[in-house]
Protein backbone atom coordinates (compact mmCIF):
# COMPACT_ATOMS: atom_id res chain seq x y z
CA UNK A 1 0.00 0.00 0.00
CA UNK A 2 1.29 3.49 -1.00
CA UNK A 3 2.20 5.58 2.25
CA UNK A 4 -0.06 8.66 3.24
CA UNK A 5 1.98 11.82 2.66
CA UNK A 6 1.85 15.09 4.61
CA UNK A 7 2.92 18.74 4.29
CA UNK A 8 3.87 20.39 7.67
CA UNK A 9 3.49 23.88 7.71
CA UNK A 10 5.33 26.14 10.39
CA UNK A 11 7.13 23.21 10.83
CA UNK A 12 9.49 24.58 13.55
CA UNK A 13 11.49 22.19 14.77
CA UNK A 14 9.44 19.08 13.03
CA UNK A 15 7.04 18.04 16.17
CA UNK A 16 4.58 16.80 13.16
CA UNK A 17 7.43 15.54 11.46
CA UNK A 18 8.43 12.81 14.05
CA UNK A 19 4.77 12.09 14.80
CA UNK A 20 4.52 11.18 11.20
CA UNK A 21 7.34 9.30 10.73
CA UNK A 22 6.74 7.04 13.67
CA UNK A 23 3.08 6.43 11.70
CA UNK A 24 4.46 5.60 8.45
CA UNK A 25 3.63 9.02 6.77
CA UNK A 26 5.49 10.58 4.66
CA UNK A 27 6.32 14.04 4.66
CA UNK A 28 6.77 15.32 1.09
CA UNK A 29 6.88 19.38 1.97
CA UNK A 30 7.93 21.61 4.96
CA UNK A 31 8.38 24.85 5.76
CA UNK A 32 9.29 27.70 8.68
CA UNK A 33 10.67 31.40 7.91
CA UNK A 34 13.26 30.95 11.29
CA UNK A 35 16.86 29.98 10.49
CA UNK A 36 17.85 28.49 13.57
CA UNK A 37 14.40 26.30 13.24
CA UNK A 38 15.62 24.93 10.14
CA UNK A 39 18.78 24.21 10.77
CA UNK A 40 17.36 21.78 14.19
CA UNK A 41 15.10 20.41 11.43
CA UNK A 42 17.49 19.65 8.94
CA UNK A 43 19.71 18.13 10.91
CA UNK A 44 17.40 15.47 11.74
CA UNK A 45 15.73 15.32 8.57
CA UNK A 46 17.92 15.99 5.94
CA UNK A 47 16.33 14.92 2.61
CA UNK A 48 15.66 18.51 0.70
CA UNK A 49 11.78 18.13 1.94
CA UNK A 50 12.10 21.36 4.24
CA UNK A 51 11.42 24.98 2.38
CA UNK A 52 13.07 27.91 4.19
CA UNK A 53 10.84 30.90 3.81
CA UNK A 54 7.72 32.82 4.36
CA UNK A 55 4.53 30.61 3.51
CA UNK A 56 3.02 33.88 1.80
CA UNK A 57 5.24 33.70 -0.68
CA UNK A 58 5.32 29.75 -1.80
CA UNK A 59 1.77 29.01 -1.29
CA UNK A 60 1.39 28.14 -5.19
CA UNK A 61 4.59 25.37 -4.74
CA UNK A 62 3.17 23.20 -2.40
CA UNK A 63 2.89 19.72 -3.61
CA UNK A 64 -0.72 17.48 -3.57
CA UNK A 65 -1.25 15.59 0.02
CA UNK A 66 -2.60 13.49 2.09
CA UNK A 67 -2.68 15.49 5.82
CA UNK A 68 -1.70 18.90 5.79
CA UNK A 69 -0.44 19.73 9.71
CA UNK A 70 0.67 23.67 11.16
CA UNK A 71 1.02 24.40 14.86
CA UNK A 72 0.02 27.89 13.35
CA UNK A 73 1.45 31.06 15.07
CA UNK A 74 -1.01 31.99 17.86
CA UNK A 75 -1.56 35.89 16.07
CA UNK A 76 -4.50 37.71 16.81
CA UNK A 77 -7.30 38.25 14.57
CA UNK A 78 -8.33 41.83 15.99
CA UNK A 79 -6.40 44.24 13.34
CA UNK A 80 -8.49 42.47 10.51
CA UNK A 81 -11.38 42.46 12.83
CA UNK A 82 -11.18 46.36 12.87
CA UNK A 83 -11.77 46.97 9.72
CA UNK A 84 -13.53 43.93 8.15
CA UNK A 85 -15.40 42.71 11.11
CA UNK A 86 -14.16 39.45 13.25
CA UNK A 87 -15.09 36.38 10.83
CA UNK A 88 -12.74 38.10 8.67
CA UNK A 89 -9.05 36.01 8.75
CA UNK A 90 -7.53 37.79 5.86
CA UNK A 91 -3.55 39.19 6.33
CA UNK A 92 -3.11 36.70 9.24
CA UNK A 93 -1.05 33.22 8.92
CA UNK A 94 -4.07 31.35 9.09
CA UNK A 95 -5.09 32.77 5.88
CA UNK A 96 -2.32 30.06 4.46
CA UNK A 97 -4.11 27.10 5.86
CA UNK A 98 -7.28 28.15 4.37
CA UNK A 99 -5.53 28.61 1.29
CA UNK A 100 -4.12 25.37 0.97
CA UNK A 101 -6.78 23.68 1.91
CA UNK A 102 -9.01 24.97 -0.50
CA UNK A 103 -6.41 24.66 -3.45
CA UNK A 104 -5.04 21.04 -2.45
CA UNK A 105 -8.12 19.36 -1.00
CA UNK A 106 -5.93 16.92 1.52
CA UNK A 107 -8.35 14.24 2.79
CA UNK A 108 -7.15 15.32 6.45
CA UNK A 109 -5.83 18.67 8.54
CA UNK A 110 -4.52 18.76 11.69
CA UNK A 111 -3.66 22.01 13.49
CA UNK A 112 -2.27 22.82 16.73
CA UNK A 113 -2.61 25.86 18.65
CA UNK A 114 -2.23 27.16 22.77
CA UNK A 115 -6.04 26.36 24.24
CA UNK A 116 -6.45 30.08 25.35
CA UNK A 117 -7.40 30.51 22.07
CA UNK A 118 -10.73 28.48 22.97
CA UNK A 119 -11.56 31.26 25.35
CA UNK A 120 -9.51 34.58 24.84
CA UNK A 121 -11.45 37.26 23.18
CA UNK A 122 -14.55 35.00 24.26
CA UNK A 123 -13.89 33.14 21.92
CA UNK A 124 -13.80 34.97 18.69
CA UNK A 125 -10.81 34.44 17.08
CA UNK A 126 -11.38 30.62 17.59
CA UNK A 127 -14.98 31.41 15.93
CA UNK A 128 -12.82 33.04 13.20
CA UNK A 129 -11.22 29.83 12.57
CA UNK A 130 -13.98 27.44 12.80
CA UNK A 131 -16.15 29.34 10.43
CA UNK A 132 -13.09 29.48 7.63
CA UNK A 133 -12.38 25.41 8.23
CA UNK A 134 -16.44 24.37 8.57
CA UNK A 135 -16.94 25.97 5.41
CA UNK A 136 -15.05 24.35 3.29
CA UNK A 137 -16.63 20.73 3.26
CA UNK A 138 -14.37 19.65 6.10
CA UNK A 139 -16.02 18.16 9.12
CA UNK A 140 -14.20 19.05 12.62
CA UNK A 141 -13.58 17.86 15.94
CA UNK A 142 -11.32 19.74 18.41
CA UNK A 143 -10.11 18.91 21.83
CA UNK A 144 -7.44 19.86 24.53
CA UNK A 145 -4.57 17.53 25.29
CA UNK A 146 -2.34 17.38 27.67
CA UNK A 147 1.67 16.48 27.25
CA UNK A 148 1.21 15.30 30.62
CA UNK A 149 -1.22 12.61 29.80
CA UNK A 150 0.58 10.85 27.54
CA UNK A 151 3.47 9.90 29.40
CA UNK A 152 5.57 13.45 29.12
CA UNK A 153 6.69 15.48 32.63
CA UNK A 154 5.59 18.43 31.47
CA UNK A 155 2.05 20.17 31.97
CA UNK A 156 1.63 21.53 28.46
CA UNK A 157 -1.86 21.68 27.11
CA UNK A 158 -2.40 22.34 23.69
CA UNK A 159 -5.45 22.43 21.38
CA UNK A 160 -5.76 20.08 18.18
CA UNK A 161 -8.05 20.88 15.73
CA UNK A 162 -8.81 17.63 13.39
CA UNK A 163 -10.92 17.61 9.91
CA UNK A 164 -12.14 14.88 7.37
CA UNK A 165 -12.83 15.99 4.43
CA UNK A 166 -16.41 15.52 2.91
CA UNK A 167 -17.79 13.33 6.28
CA UNK A 168 -20.99 13.24 7.32
CA UNK A 169 -22.60 15.02 10.33
CA UNK A 170 -23.26 11.64 11.97
CA UNK A 171 -20.45 9.39 10.73
CA UNK A 172 -18.81 8.56 14.04
CA UNK A 173 -15.91 10.49 14.65
CA UNK A 174 -14.51 10.00 18.15
CA UNK A 175 -10.78 10.53 16.71
CA UNK A 176 -9.97 12.78 19.53
CA UNK A 177 -12.36 10.84 22.81
CA UNK A 178 -10.95 7.84 24.24
CA UNK A 179 -13.60 6.94 26.29
CA UNK A 180 -17.00 7.71 24.83
CA UNK A 181 -18.35 8.19 28.60
CA UNK A 182 -16.41 11.32 29.10
CA UNK A 183 -19.01 12.85 27.41
CA UNK A 184 -22.58 13.34 29.57
CA UNK A 185 -25.41 11.29 27.56
CA UNK A 186 -27.16 14.48 26.36
CA UNK A 187 -24.17 15.75 24.79
CA UNK A 188 -24.07 12.43 22.56
CA UNK A 189 -27.72 12.69 22.02
CA UNK A 190 -27.23 16.37 20.49
CA UNK A 191 -24.25 14.56 18.50
CA UNK A 192 -26.82 12.49 16.71
CA UNK A 193 -29.10 15.18 16.06
CA UNK A 194 -26.71 17.31 13.80
CA UNK A 195 -30.08 19.77 13.43
CA UNK A 196 -30.01 21.02 16.81
CA UNK A 197 -25.97 21.85 16.64
CA UNK A 198 -25.45 25.80 16.73
CA UNK A 199 -24.81 28.28 14.12
CA UNK A 200 -21.18 28.82 14.45
CA UNK A 201 -21.92 32.67 13.46
CA UNK A 202 -23.85 33.17 16.64
CA UNK A 203 -21.41 31.78 18.90
CA UNK A 204 -20.52 34.69 21.50
CA UNK A 205 -18.70 32.86 24.21
CA UNK A 206 -16.29 30.77 25.31
CA UNK A 207 -16.04 27.38 23.38
CA UNK A 208 -15.43 23.88 25.50
CA UNK A 209 -12.24 21.79 25.90
CA UNK A 210 -14.16 19.47 23.12
CA UNK A 211 -16.11 19.68 20.38
CA UNK A 212 -17.68 18.93 16.92
CA UNK A 213 -18.09 21.46 13.67
CA UNK A 214 -19.53 21.18 10.18
CA UNK A 215 -21.01 22.88 7.44
CA UNK A 216 -21.52 26.48 9.27
CA UNK A 217 -22.72 24.53 12.89
CA UNK A 218 -20.79 23.36 16.14
CA UNK A 219 -21.92 21.48 19.00
CA UNK A 220 -19.13 22.02 22.41
CA UNK A 221 -18.81 20.52 25.78
CA UNK A 222 -16.24 20.33 28.47
CA UNK A 223 -14.88 17.20 28.97
CA UNK A 224 -12.15 15.81 31.67
CA UNK A 225 -8.60 15.22 30.73
CA UNK A 226 -8.06 11.59 29.50
CA UNK A 227 -4.80 9.44 29.95
CA UNK A 228 -2.97 7.41 27.47
CA UNK A 229 0.07 6.79 29.02
CA UNK A 230 1.41 6.68 32.70
CA UNK A 231 2.10 9.52 34.26
CA UNK A 232 6.21 10.49 34.26
CA UNK A 233 7.63 12.73 36.93
CA UNK A 234 10.66 15.10 36.15
CA UNK A 235 12.80 13.65 38.11
CA UNK A 236 12.56 10.51 35.76
CA UNK A 237 14.50 12.15 32.64
CA UNK A 238 17.06 14.45 34.17
CA UNK A 239 20.01 13.79 32.85
CA UNK A 240 22.78 12.99 35.35
CA UNK A 241 25.89 14.73 34.65
CA UNK A 242 25.07 18.09 33.44
CA UNK A 243 27.56 21.37 32.04
CA UNK A 244 28.31 23.96 34.97
CA UNK A 245 26.82 26.49 32.57
CA UNK A 246 23.12 25.52 33.49
CA UNK A 247 24.18 26.33 36.98
CA UNK A 248 22.49 29.13 38.95
CA UNK A 249 22.93 27.63 42.34
CA UNK A 250 24.65 30.89 44.18
CA UNK A 251 22.09 33.30 42.55
CA UNK A 252 19.52 31.54 43.19
CA UNK A 253 19.97 31.15 46.44
CA UNK A 254 20.41 34.63 46.99
CA UNK A 255 16.80 34.88 45.78
CA UNK A 256 15.82 32.30 48.12
CA UNK A 257 16.84 34.59 51.03
CA UNK A 258 13.40 36.51 49.64
CA UNK A 259 11.53 33.83 49.26
CA UNK A 260 9.12 31.47 50.48
CA UNK A 261 9.21 27.68 50.61
CA UNK A 262 6.06 26.43 50.09
CA UNK A 263 6.35 22.98 48.19
CA UNK A 264 2.49 23.11 46.57
CA UNK A 265 1.32 21.65 43.30
CA UNK A 266 -0.18 23.28 41.10
CA UNK A 267 -1.51 22.27 37.96
CA UNK A 268 0.85 18.94 38.50
CA UNK A 269 3.95 21.16 38.86
CA UNK A 270 5.69 20.83 42.25
CA UNK A 271 6.73 24.37 43.17
CA UNK A 272 9.08 24.56 45.98
CA UNK A 273 9.64 28.71 46.34
CA UNK A 274 8.05 31.53 45.38
CA UNK A 275 8.65 35.13 46.54
CA UNK A 276 6.31 36.76 49.00
CA UNK A 277 3.35 34.66 47.75
CA UNK A 278 3.63 36.54 44.01
CA UNK A 279 1.91 34.00 41.51
CA UNK A 280 4.53 35.59 39.29
CA UNK A 281 6.87 32.48 37.53
CA UNK A 282 9.74 34.79 37.41
CA UNK A 283 10.05 34.21 40.95
CA UNK A 284 9.32 30.45 41.06
CA UNK A 285 12.27 27.45 41.42
CA UNK A 286 10.47 24.26 40.72
CA UNK A 287 10.98 20.92 42.28
CA UNK A 288 11.17 17.42 40.31
CA UNK A 289 8.39 15.30 41.77
CA UNK A 290 5.79 16.54 39.63
CA UNK A 291 6.12 17.48 35.83
CA UNK A 292 7.84 20.48 34.39
CA UNK A 293 5.85 23.79 33.80
CA UNK A 294 5.16 24.34 29.97
CA UNK A 295 8.61 24.80 28.53
CA UNK A 296 8.99 27.88 26.72
CA UNK A 297 10.99 28.09 22.80
CA UNK A 298 13.98 29.86 24.37
CA UNK A 299 14.90 27.79 27.67
CA UNK A 300 15.32 31.06 30.27
CA UNK A 301 17.70 30.98 32.65
CA UNK A 302 15.86 33.46 34.38
CA UNK A 303 12.51 32.14 34.64
CA UNK A 304 12.79 28.43 35.08
CA UNK A 305 15.36 26.91 37.84
CA UNK A 306 14.65 23.63 39.63
CA UNK A 307 16.31 21.97 42.36
CA UNK A 308 17.96 19.29 41.53
CA UNK A 309 20.11 17.29 43.98
CA UNK A 310 22.25 19.73 45.55
CA UNK A 311 22.09 22.61 42.59
CA UNK A 312 19.54 24.57 41.56
CA UNK A 313 19.84 24.86 37.55
CA UNK A 314 17.90 24.96 34.13
CA UNK A 315 16.93 22.05 32.30
CA UNK A 316 19.81 20.93 29.63
CA UNK A 317 18.18 20.73 25.83
CA UNK A 318 18.85 17.11 26.18
CA UNK A 319 15.95 17.40 29.16
CA UNK A 320 13.77 20.00 27.21
CA UNK A 321 13.90 17.21 23.95
CA UNK A 322 12.62 14.25 25.20
CA UNK A 323 9.36 12.93 23.77
CA UNK A 324 9.38 9.32 23.67
CA UNK A 325 6.95 7.45 25.69
CA UNK A 326 8.54 4.82 26.84
C1 LIG B 1 4.26 27.49 17.27
S1 LIG B 1 5.65 27.35 16.21
C2 LIG B 1 5.44 25.73 15.52
C3 LIG B 1 6.28 24.70 16.19
C4 LIG B 1 6.33 23.37 15.46
N1 LIG B 1 5.08 22.67 15.49
C5 LIG B 1 7.46 22.49 16.02
O1 LIG B 1 7.24 21.28 16.20
O2 LIG B 1 8.55 22.99 16.27
C6 LIG B 1 5.21 28.43 14.86
C7 LIG B 1 6.24 28.53 13.77
O3 LIG B 1 5.73 29.38 12.73
C8 LIG B 1 6.85 29.98 12.09
N2 LIG B 1 6.40 31.13 11.27
C9 LIG B 1 5.98 32.34 11.69
N3 LIG B 1 5.69 33.12 10.65
C10 LIG B 1 5.91 32.40 9.52
C11 LIG B 1 5.79 32.68 8.12
N4 LIG B 1 5.37 33.86 7.66
N5 LIG B 1 6.12 31.70 7.23
C12 LIG B 1 6.56 30.49 7.68
N6 LIG B 1 6.69 30.18 8.99
C13 LIG B 1 6.38 31.12 9.91
C14 LIG B 1 7.75 30.36 13.27
O4 LIG B 1 9.09 30.54 12.85
C15 LIG B 1 7.56 29.15 14.22
O5 LIG B 1 8.60 28.19 14.06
Amino acid sequence: MEKLTTVELFAGIGGFRLAAEENGIKTIWANDINKLAAKVYESNFDDGTFILGDINELIDTIPDHDILTAGFPCQPFSKAGKKQGIDDFRGTLFESIVSVLSKRTPRYFILENVNSLLYLARGQNFRTILNALASLQYKIEWNVFNAASFGLPQHRERLIIFGVRDARPNETFFLTVKNEQALEPAVIERIADYTSWKRIAEADKKFGSWGMAYNGTYITADIPEETYFPAKKLKDVLQKSVDKSFDFTADTEKRIENSQYVNKYYNGVQILYNQGGGARMGYSIFGTEGTAPTLTASTSRHYERYAINNTFRRLTNIEYAVYRLS
